[in-house]
């Protein structure tokens, strides 16, 4: 018998493209694996439809030494209310490592948020330095992966 077909939301926040080429790269991948996706900007989204799916990828950019998205700052304090027992999740982001010990803070700050949540991760968190290239997508590769053979078992 066919295993479920897994679900995903791919939500995302980007001012110049960079991230939504990270998201896009990760969308392509999940595909591959057969994963139904859904893309979805951070402004646009509310944490709550989380609850609908196997599988998050949160895509934040990272401004001002290490803040969050302006747009995404709503999205993110509700996160911490929401309960997402059932979520596997993966964060991925782009950021300018001229930034130094600011590089994509705002991953590590959305990882948090999803902790609250109850939500698990199986694979470490993926940096971008501006835009995805080929490396960047190898890991990203890696990230979708292992975190589908952990949506898996928890089906
Ligand atoms: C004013 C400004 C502040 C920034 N601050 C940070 C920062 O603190 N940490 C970081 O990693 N990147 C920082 N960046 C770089 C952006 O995160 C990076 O260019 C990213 O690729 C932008 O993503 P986007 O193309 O999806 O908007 C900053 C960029 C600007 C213009």
């Amino acid at each position: 018998m066919a295993d479920n077909q897994l679900t995903a939301q791919v939500v995302f926040a980007t001012i110049t493209g960079n991230n939504e080429a990270v998201a896009d790269n990760i969308i392509a991948i999940l595909k591959d694996q057969g994963v139904q996706v859904e893309k979805s900007e951070i402004s646009q989204t509310e944490p709550e439809e989380l609850a609908k799916y196997d599988l998050a990828f949160l895509v934040p950019y990272t401004y001002d030494e290490g803040s969050l998205p302006d747009e995404g700052l709503d999205y993110f304090d509700d996160l911490a209310d929401v309960s997402l027992s059932n979520l596997t999740y993966g964060i991925a982001g782009s950021g300018d490592t001229f930034y130094e010990g600011y590089y994509c803070l705002a991953l590590d700050q959305f990882d948090e948020q999803m902790q609250k949540a109850g939500a698990k991760r199986a694979a470490d968190l993926v940096r971008i330095n501006l835009y995805p290239g080929k490396k960047d997508i190898e890991k990203l590769k890696e990230l979708v992966n292992q975190s589908v053979q952990l949506a898996k078992k928890r089906q």
